[in-house]
């Protein structure tokens, strides 16, 4: 039996998709702790690629796939997804698909006023997908959840209480247009119908796979520097994204998760506004961006990039209690002379560089360690004694089946 929680390391988007999708094999639930439908989370498989904002990426292995307390759900995209799986033959029925009762629902509202808000100065550059506002919301105990979308009584008197007050600030303070509560109900209704049979309680079924020392695999989205608390605030989402909120967001207790697995890429990315210390803004930058592909499967915005940043990953290990790496898209470094590694800052807060020897050879079909790049191997190893952590996983391409497995989380 082990309990995984699986943790993005750097600002999203390090792969943690196509991670959760290849050790799903190996568990027997997958659960989404928090966030929304800003995440978006990339399997390829068979050579056809599929993008899941909601539904955990355990889904393509047909294990069952569970939205934890700790999201805010937007019922919309959610039936999108569902039906996008169901058209390519991937069964999301009730029995593999839960939704938990208490996680959040992301409103008409939430969406106008996330994007309302970043039309105007002090953008943070969010995905638009009504995450910040929904949080909001939850916090200060104006949320709507999905057992109430369920009772038509309670949905209808919750909109009727809560949309006043959206309205005054849409129309007086954004001098948009007010939103109206029947076309609200009639559609979300429409929803609760349609998702009904997948709410059940999550923490509850998480305990009985506990009792039956069943594998657990928690999908983290975001990642740990777009953490609420710990990432660089205000440039951040609405959300813990530390492993600790696995607990938290999924209704357990913290003795029970066994291991945690931080998936580094292995340069950095960010997409959206905020600090970057070593973000390239020259060729190498450029070369990244292109070989990586490095543009939001959510939002399709062009994602910044730049050198490996140890300073972050040390903290990451801290706040994550990390007890193993998996880095990803090392192929995307191959063919550069000299590759840089951050290992501290100077008094001007500019990144102190390392400098290693880079590798020519294509390693996106390699499936042993031993048979990489000797310059590829040092690179590895010296995160590894950076960090004074060890490298689990070792993925070289987006399919799934490109990945040098050295140590399975699950055996
Ligand atoms: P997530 O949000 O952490 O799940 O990551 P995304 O799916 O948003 O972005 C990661 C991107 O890199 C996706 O396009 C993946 O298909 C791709 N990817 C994942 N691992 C690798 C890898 O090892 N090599 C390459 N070249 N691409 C990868
Ligand atoms: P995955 O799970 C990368 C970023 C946004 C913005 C900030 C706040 O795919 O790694 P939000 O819409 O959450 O209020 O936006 O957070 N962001 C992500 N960046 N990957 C993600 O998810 C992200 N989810 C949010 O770009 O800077
Ligand atoms: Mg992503």
């Amino acid at each position: 039996m082990a309990n995984i929680v699986i943790i993005g390391t750097q600002w999203g988007d390090e792969g943690k998709g196509k991670i959760v999708d290849l050790l799903a094999e190996y568990a027997d639930i997958v659960v989404r702790f928090q966030g929304g439908s800003n995440a978006g989370h990339t399997m390829v498989v068979n050579g056809e690629k599929f993008i899941s904002h909601l539904v955990p990426s355990g889904i393509l292995q047909s294990k069952p796939s569970l939205l934890g307390n700790g999201m805010v759900v937007d019922p919309s995209e959610l039936v999108k997804e569902i039906d996008f799986f169901h058209s390519k033959g991937v069964k999301v029925s009730p029995d593999i698909l839960k939704i938990s009762g208490k996680a959040h629902i992301v409103m008409p509202y939430h969406k106008l006023i996330d994007v309302l808000r970043e039309s105007g100065k002090n953008k943070i550059g969010t995905t638009g997908r009504g995450i910040g506002p929904c949080y909001e919301d939850k916090v200060s105990r104006r949320g709507i959840c999905f057992s109430d979308l369920l009772d038509i009584k309670t949905f209808r008197e919750k909109v009727y209480d809560f949309l006043p007050e959206k309205n005054f600030y849409i129309e007086k303070f954004f001098s948009s247009e007010s939103l109206n509560p029947e076309t609200i109900i009639t559609e979300y209704t429409e929803y609760g119908k349609k998702l009904e049979l997948y709410v059940t309680d999550v923490s509850i079924f998480i305990d009985n796979a506990i009792k039956n020392k069943q594998n657990i695999l928690f999908e983290g989205a975001q990642g740990t520097f777009l953490d609420i608390d710990h990432g660089t605030y205000p440039y951040v989402t609405s959300s813990n994204t530390v492993a600790a909120n696995a607990c938290c967001g999924s209704g357990i207790g913290p003795k029970e998760i066994t291991g945690v697995l931080g998936v580094v890429k292995a340069y950095t990315t960010r997409v959206g506004n905020g600090p970057f210390p070593t973000e390239l803004f020259d060729d190498i930058g450029k070369r990244l961006q292109k070989i990586g592909v490095e543009f939001g499967a959510t939002t399709g915005r062009p994602r910044r990039c730049g050198w490996l940043d140890i300073v972050m990953l040390k903290n990451a290990v801290r706040l994550n209690s990390l007890t193993g790496l998996i880095i990803t898209k090392l192929d995307v470094l191959c063919g550069l002379d000299e590759i840089k590694i951050c290992t501290g800052y100077d008094e001007a807060k500019n990144p102190i560089y390392e400098t290693m020897a880079g590798w020519k050879e294509d390693i996106s079909e390699i499936k042993n360690f031993n048979q990489l790049p000797k310059n590829a191997i040092g690179y590895l190893k010296r995160i590894e004694t950076l960090l004074n952590i060890p490298i689990d996983i070792v993925s070289v391409s987006p399919r799934r089946e490109q990945t040098i497995i050295l140590k399975n989380p699950f055996s």
